[in-house]
């Protein structure tokens, strides 16, 4: 199998686990909320990671799958609010209106808050080896040394001078957190070593960097049917973005660097690593 045929099939299994989840008690139009951001469509970078991760150290995909279904709530409650009007005021997601735009903020604030939590229930649902540690993994990501830290500077620093290490605080955060999260959390169900754990943070680290960095750029160069959202708002809105701080050229360099020391980080796993290094080179050149 090649890269693109596994790569689907993992994406597969996520959207089919997504697909499934009854979210069983909750009010008709919350869960219709919820499933509307929860399954329209999207890369499934993350829940990929989870599962790539977890069979790369040796563990099992149907122990990672409930991981893979929880980080992709937790990053389609953060687009949810990330897009809403008192944030980043976004209309369009994934090629189709946001949350907001369809259910009303209230609602919008509210499917975030239950795709967030009931990540949590499905988490705390296992009783694989080692769940209770990926479920603190995730946690520690969402929270508020991890995506939040890097969303509230995203937001309270809009319109500012950025130097470079502030835009690399704020990339770490709101992005590299949730990007890394899946590739620990898979390492650990597996039950990986203090080695390899490191390798893996190393990789998502800066694999996470790149996606922010490159994610910057689409919305100056990139192509709006593809990407399935308004580009141009970042310097319309002021956003603080590697670009701005360091130049087109320069971000094009620094992506392409983070990529290869991602990269170079699972060379220690050899073959086993093969997918999630061309996952990453695959990063670099992304048009969605
Ligand atoms: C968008 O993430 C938010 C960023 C961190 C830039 P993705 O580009 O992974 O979004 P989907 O899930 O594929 O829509
Ligand atoms: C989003 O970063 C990060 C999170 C949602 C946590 P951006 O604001 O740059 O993402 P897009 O461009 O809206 O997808
Ligand atoms: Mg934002
Ligand atoms: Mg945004
Ligand atoms: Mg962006």
């Amino acid at each position: 199998m090649n890269f693109n045929q596994q790569y689907a099939q993992y994406k597969q299994m996520v959207e089919q686990s997504l697909e499934a989840l009854p979210f069983a008690g909750a009010p008709e139009k919350l869960r219709d909320a919820m499933r509307y951001s929860l399954l329209s469509g999207g890369k499934r970078l993350r829940g990929v990671l989870v599962l790539a991760a977890c069979e790369a150290a040796g563990g099992s995909v149907q122990d990672a799958l409930p991981f893979a279904c929880a980080v992709e709530m937790i990053h389609a409650y953060s687009l949810i609010h990330d897009d809403l009007p008192s944030m980043d005021n976004d209309t369009l997601r994934r090629g189709k209106p946001t949350n907001h735009i369809v259910f009303g903020e209230g609602m919008a604030i509210l499917a975030g808050d239950g795709l967030l939590s009931h990540a949590f229930e499905v988490m705390a649902a296992q009783t694989a080896p080692r769940a209770f540690s990926a479920l603190g993994i995730m946690a520690r990501a969402a929270g508020v040394s991890g995506m939040l830290a890097g969303q509230t500077l995203d937001i309270t620093l809009e319109g500012t001078q950025p130097d470079k290490d502030t835009v690399r605080q704020i990339h770490l955060g709101k992005t590299a957190a949730l990007l890394t999260a899946p590739v620990t959390a898979g390492f650990c169900l597996a039950g990986a070593d203090d080695t390899q754990l490191l390798a893996g943070e190393t990789y998502g680290r800066n694999l996470g960097l790149a996606f922010q960095i490159v994610d910057d750029l689409l919305d100056l160069e990139g192509d709006a049917a593809l990407m399935g959202k308004t580009l141009g708002k970042d310097v319309e809105e002021g956003k603080i973005t590697w670009p701005a701080c360091v130049g087109v050229e320069q971000a094009r360099k620094d992506a392409a660097l983070c990529i290869e020391q991602a990269v170079h980080a699972l060379d220690p796993l050899g073959k086993k690593a093969e997918f999630l290094q061309a996952l990453a080179e695959d990063t670099l050149h992304r048009v969605q």
